[in-house]
């Protein structure tokens, strides 16, 4: 399958699609595909007549210094493995396709963008509602798909759906994980063999600390605690949050009452790993 470059080969291609009745599913993606990304496009496979991946590594979404230059290209690849499940097209558009000279927009989410990652990376998720607001400009589809992997850009472009009436639908898939509890991610590649032996003690850390709140621990203070217990004895982690928040709001919460979710990103040596659990007290 040959990925389309242009703008308007995939805007009329969506749209001819949209005339004769046809539901077209959209998976945004930045490449380097791994199961995680193919269980989104089964999920928009199921949910469609028609699903198309964009291939976009978004340079507004990196901040500097971070690995924009680096992250893995695997277009062929990529593609191959699209076609293989039934894609109808790749979209990989250029940079200056998708940001043309004069491009002067930006979208901001508030509130929801403050914490987290978004403390973490100050522009990313300006970058990321930008970028996703453009293509589904472009492709106009019924229906994205997102992974809970990254559940606070999950929960941003449901806001941002809603808050500019994007007329979207937005599905969410769970976190596609290895053998071993680590959530995949292109990023994995990183990894030395070390780091990557001790990599998942960031989910088994949110594991434990759900486990402790199952047992009735209702301080979210002590949750933080127990994650940071057991990521903090492996020597090449460092944790660089741990919190617990509303799933919808992305606000702090203190105490486990309704679902809750546990989020961290750790650094395995240069590489930034997220993940989280949600957390339902028993009823
Ligand atoms: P990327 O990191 O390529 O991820 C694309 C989609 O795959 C996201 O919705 C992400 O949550 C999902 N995903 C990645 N790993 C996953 C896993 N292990 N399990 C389930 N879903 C997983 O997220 C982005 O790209 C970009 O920010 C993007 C939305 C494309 C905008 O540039």
């Amino acid at each position: 399958m040959i990925p389309i470059r242009e703008e308007r080969i995939i805007a009329e291609m969506c749209s001819s699609w949209r005339k004769s009745g046809l539901r077209t599913g959209f998976v945004p993606t930045m490449g380097a595909l791994h199961p995680g990304h193919l269980a989104l496009v089964q999920r928009a496979l199921e949910l469609s007549d028609r699903v198309v991946v964009s291939i976009f590594v978004n340079p507004s979404q990196f901040g500097r210094g971070e690995d924009l230059a680096s992250y893995p290209r695997t277009l062929r690849e990529d593609c191959l493995a699209l076609e293989d499940l039934g894609v109808s097209a790749v979209f990989a558009p250029e940079a200056d396709t998708v940001y043309p000279p004069g491009f002067s927009s930006m979208v901001h989410v508030n509130h929801l963008t403050e914490g987290l990652c978004g403390a973490a990376r100050p522009g990313h998720f300006d970058g990321v509602a930008t970028v996703c607001a453009v293509l589904f400009g472009i492709l106009k589809p019924h229906l994205a798909v997102f992974g809970r992997k990254d559940a606070q850009q999950l929960a941003m472009i449901r806001r941002m759906v809603r808050d500019l009436r994007l007329g979207v639908e937005i599905e969410a898939v769970p976190v596609v994980r290895e053998p071993d509890g680590l959530a995949m991610s292109s990023r994995n590649a990183y990894l030395s063999k070390e780091e990557r032996e001790q990599a998942p003690a960031l989910y088994r850390g949110l594991l434990e600390a759900k486990a402790l709140a199952e047992k009735g621990e209702t301080r979210c203070s002590e949750l933080k605690d127990m994650f940071r217990e057991v990521v903090d004895t492996m020597p090449l982690l460092r944790t660089q949050y741990v919190e617990t928040v509303d799933p919808c709001t992305m606000q702090p919460v203190h105490r486990v009452e309704g679902q809750i979710l546990l989020a961290a990103a750790v650094h395995a040596g240069k590489t930034r790993l997220i993940d989280n659990v949600l957390i339902e007290p028993e009823v």
